[in-house]
């Protein structure tokens, strides 16, 4: 919570941002998580500034830009603001063809191989943790329709915001949300909480762990040895030049066979020597040599 800001009367309109304050902030946000925001969004930048600027009393884009920097108050007040600086659209089930290549493919080849070592996955830019759930109901059922429900498997999702890992810890989903989730993982998953809302059951909430994480900070993740990552709709939002090296380091994080999914499109022209590509054109996929 910023606690001195200088005045500001509410009655006041917001200001509008000029072209040199645009680019201030682009780079800032661009330089501390990786987002960034052309200018055809600029519009999406001034409305979460604006919002976070009334709540916390600041009247100009530039001084509320100096308490950002401000050091440790600056630090706490840039972990709120970059929750409004980004965007965390996303679904249950989003991407079904990705679901069914680690379902189908590679989760059998992966027990075969290995049988009764567990499965370590990674939500990477997890938002809500509907994607991390999504993954965690894919991995139980089909191990158990593999005759391997002993195998452990536990699914470790990240983000840069705050409020959006604390919803996803709760497991709480409006209930109009429930029509994402096929049956039978709908039945088998999910627990109506009050009237409007339902919850994911506990025994797959314990199997998800929630965590911030930067993602540019990815060569010093303190996840090592991972068979499954999973990074969705979260590298369209970084500049191209940038998107190989990190992808080079989440590589790095794979057991020799384990797989790395992104979103169909998000990186043209991707190659890594440690990867081999897998799966049709649906999906864009990498199982790591050896
Ligand atoms: C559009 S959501 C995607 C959610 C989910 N992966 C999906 O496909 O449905 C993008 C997420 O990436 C997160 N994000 C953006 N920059 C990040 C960074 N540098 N490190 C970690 N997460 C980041 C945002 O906070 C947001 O929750």
């Amino acid at each position: 919570m910023v606690t001195s800001a200088p005045a500001r009367n509410p009655f006041s309109p917001m200001p509008s941002m000029g072209d040199e304050e645009f680019v201030r902030w682009v780079d800032l946000l661009q330089r501390r998580t990786g987002v960034v925001v052309p200018p055809d969004r600029k519009s999406f930048l001034v409305t979460g500034l604006r919002m976070r600027m009334r709540e916390t009393g600041y009247a100009s884009f530039d001084t509320y830009f100096d308490q950002v920097l401000n050091g440790a108050r600056g630090a706490i007040e840039w972990a709120t603001l970059v929750d409004r600086l980004t965007v965390h659209e996303t679904r249950f089930f989003r991407h079904p063809p990705s679901l069914e290549l680690i379902a189908e493919e590679w989760l059998p080849q992966h027990v075969q191989l290995h049988p009764g070592a567990a499965v370590h996955a990674w939500s990477v830019g997890c938002a809500t943790g509907e994607e991390a759930y999504s993954l965690a109901m894919t991995l139980d059922q089909k191990l158990r329709a593999l005759d391997a429900s002993k195998v452990y498997f536990g699914v470790t999702a990240t983000d840069i915001s705050n409020p959006a890992l604390a919803v996803g810890r709760s497991g709480l989903y409006p209930r109009e949300r429930l029509v994402e989730l096929p049956e039978p993982y709908r039945s088998a998953y999910t627990a109506a909480e009050g009237k409007d809302s339902f919850q994911i059951v506990e025994s797959l909430r314990k199997r998800v762990g929630f965590a911030t994480f930067n993602l540019l900070d990815v060569a010093r993740a303190p996840l090592k040895k991972l068979d499954l990552i999973y990074c969705q709709n979260v590298l369209i939002y970084f500049a191209r030049e940038r998107r190989k090296a990190l992808l080079d380091a989440l590589a790095d994080l794979l057991k020799p066979g384990g797989l790395l999914v992104l979103g169909p499109g998000e990186v043209l022209g991707f190659a890594n020597p440690q990867l081999t590509r897998i799966g049709g054109r649906q999906t864009l996929a990498y199982r790591r040599n050896g």
